[in-house]
């Protein structure tokens, strides 16, 4: 029997966050309500920021509102502060996620806030979500390079990532935020990383922009990941990462976990079709 491996969907999310054209409401519950066909355990749809910050985002509620929740799946949401943990809450969001960074530059560029400012406004949150019974997930942005401040030294990763462990975060996804990290560089994060956080309790999050993620992924299995975040149709990127390209896209790594020996119990004809719906609503 081969080994499981997870996908986290998060086209949604990151995928549309980006975009620049209003999507329609419908077009993202349609796509979403065709991702909870494909197999998914965890989806991220929402994301309760700053409107002025995201425009595209500001639809969430509306959006958690509006989908066919499939049994099984979480339908997980960004919460940046405590207002957006109380909208999330009123909008039946499953679970929730602080993102903070492992660099003070994208860190202020993306939440106003210094690493140290961000961990204190995220423990509230943090505890706040799972006294109401929600798990909460951690990011931690440019765990390789910033867009700000260059490359970013493994230790940096790491602290991030054992405060957010700290804060009660299940399961805490690094994320190449740029999308430059080359293997080594991953290779040498992860190494670091993996003294503070378990294994079991890390997730990569990888965006293509040098087209390198899926060398990413298996640097990340060799060390005992079995989670990755992915969007389909490789949609996205974030509106404070200037140049960066969307997350890998869900079928690529499907396809290459399943070369690799890994069962992901996803199917990959519902991802091909959810693909063609990210695109069309890309190309408007
Ligand atoms: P701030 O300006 O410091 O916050 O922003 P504030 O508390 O002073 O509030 C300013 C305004 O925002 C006020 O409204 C608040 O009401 C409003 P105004 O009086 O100006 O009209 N506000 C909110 N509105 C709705 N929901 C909220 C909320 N909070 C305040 N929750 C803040 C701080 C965090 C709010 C802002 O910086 C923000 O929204 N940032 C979000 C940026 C973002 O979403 N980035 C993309 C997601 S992260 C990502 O993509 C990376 C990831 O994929 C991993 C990776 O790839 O690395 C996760
Ligand atoms: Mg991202």
């Amino acid at each position: 029997m081969s080994e499981r491996a997870e996908i986290f969907e998060v086209g949604p999310r990151d995928g549309l966050q980006n975009e620049a054209r209003a999507i329609p409401v419908a077009d993202k519950i349609a796509l979403i309500d065709c991702l909870s066909r494909a197999g998914f355990r965890r989806i991220e749809v929402a994301s309760f920021v700053s409107p002025r910050w995201v425009p595209q985002m500001a639809s969430s509620a509306e959006v958690l509102a509006g989908i066919t929740r499939a049994p099984g799946v979480s339908y997980a949401a960004l919460t940046p502060n405590m207002r957006g943990l109380e909208d999330a809450l009123a909008a039946r969001a499953d679970e929730v996620a602080i993102f903070g960074s492992a660099s003070e530059g994208f860190s202020r560029a993306n939440i106003n806030a210094s690493i140290e400012e961000s961990l204190a406004r995220f423990a509230p949150v943090a505890s706040a979500a799972r006294a109401a019974g929600l798990p909460v997930r951690g990011y931690v942005s440019c765990v390789t390079d910033c867009p700000y401040d260059g490359p970013v030294a493994p230790e940096q990763a790491a602290r991030v990532a054992g405060a957010l462990r700290d804060l009660g975060c299940y399961e805490i996804s690094l994320g190449d935020t740029l999308g430059q990290g080359a293997p080594e560089r991953v290779g040498a994060m992860l190494d670091a990383v993996l003294e503070v956080v378990p294994a079991d309790r890390l997730a990569g999050h990888f965006h293509d922009t040098a087209g390198r993620a899926l060398e990413n992924i298996e640097v990340s299995l060799g060390r005992g990941l079995r989670v990755f975040d992915a969007a389909v149709g490789g949609l996205g990127g974030c509106p404070y990462a200037p140049g960066a390209a969307g997350n890998v896209a869900t079928g690529a790594v499907a396809e290459r976990l399943a070369a690799l020996g890994f069962e992901t119990g996803l199917d990959r004809e519902v991802i091909a079709e959810a693909a063609r719906m990210a695109r069309a609503m890309r190309e408007g």
